[in-house]
């Protein structure tokens, strides 16, 4: 295992120490998840008692193979906790994710919990987002029109870079069967006004920016784990 796998690991191992029977959980998407689903796999055969949702077809196929109870977020009605990777994290708990191509499915679920911690090594936490290009999720309708709003969103931000379809001629189609364009931008100043001028385009259907969505993070690095926010 790598270095960084093992740190993804420790996050991971220290966020199963808040699952208890009886817990309604979000999946999350990523190799970093991943070690979350497959410790969550060793508990459940152990007799633990949750019920999950997966953001991703992915960690479906993950967690089925594990015999982890799954349910729907419309028959729970809501979730207790989600356990989920980032790409960038600041201080603050912003977030940018979509990374795996999982974003929208990971907003719906995190919004629809109380609690979402995210797990990471310590590369993914940053004191300004924007290095990792922005994932923006979009209708395959007219989506080059779309992509040109979407430019013209992050100008008047004050923002310019490389807005690009992922998967370039063989555009990668997410679980909602959309495409994703990557926003290259460097920086975000203001992630909220960003965040409002995106959703304003129409054929954007969500961006990788989570605004208030995660509750707490465990972060690891060579020298421990880190937490920020509530665990
Ligand atoms: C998927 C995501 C992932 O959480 C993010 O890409 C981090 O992945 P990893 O744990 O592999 O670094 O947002 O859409």
């Amino acid at each position: 295992m790598s270095k960084s796998d093992d740190l993804k690991k420790q996050a991971a191992l220290r966020a199963l120490e808040l699952v208890v029977s009886g817990m309604r959980l979000g999946l999350g998407t990523g190799s970093t998840a991943k070690h979350f689903v497959a410790g969550l796999g060793e508990k459940c055969a152990a007799g633990l008692d949750v019920k999950c949702v997966p953001t991703s077809e992915e960690t479906r196929k993950q967690a089925e193979g594990l015999n982890i109870p799954l349910s729907n977020l419309d028959e729970l009605g809501g979730l207790d906790l989600t356990v989920d990777g980032a790409d960038e994290m600041d201080a603050g708990l912003t977030l940018i994710k979509g990374g795996g191509a999982a974003l929208l499915r990971e907003k719906i679920v995190a919004a629809a919990s109380t609690r979402m911690i995210v797990i990471a090594d310590e590369s993914k936490l940053t004191e300004r987002l924007g290095a990792f290009p922005l994932p923006v999720e979009v209708n395959p309708f007219a989506h080059e029109t779309t992509a040109q709003m979407i430019c013209e969103a992050i100008s008047t931000n004050g923002l310019s870079g490389d807005v690009t379809l992922r998967g370039d001629d063989n555009p990668i189609m997410t679980d909602g069967g959309h495409y994703i364009y990557d926003c290259a931008l460097g920086h975000i100043e203001d992630a909220s006004s960003l965040s409002e001028a995106l959703l304003n385009v129409p054929g954007v259907v969500e961006h990788g920016l989570f605004l208030g969505l995660a509750t707490g993070a465990i972060i690891a690095s060579d020298t421990g784990l880190k937490e920020f926010g509530e665990i």
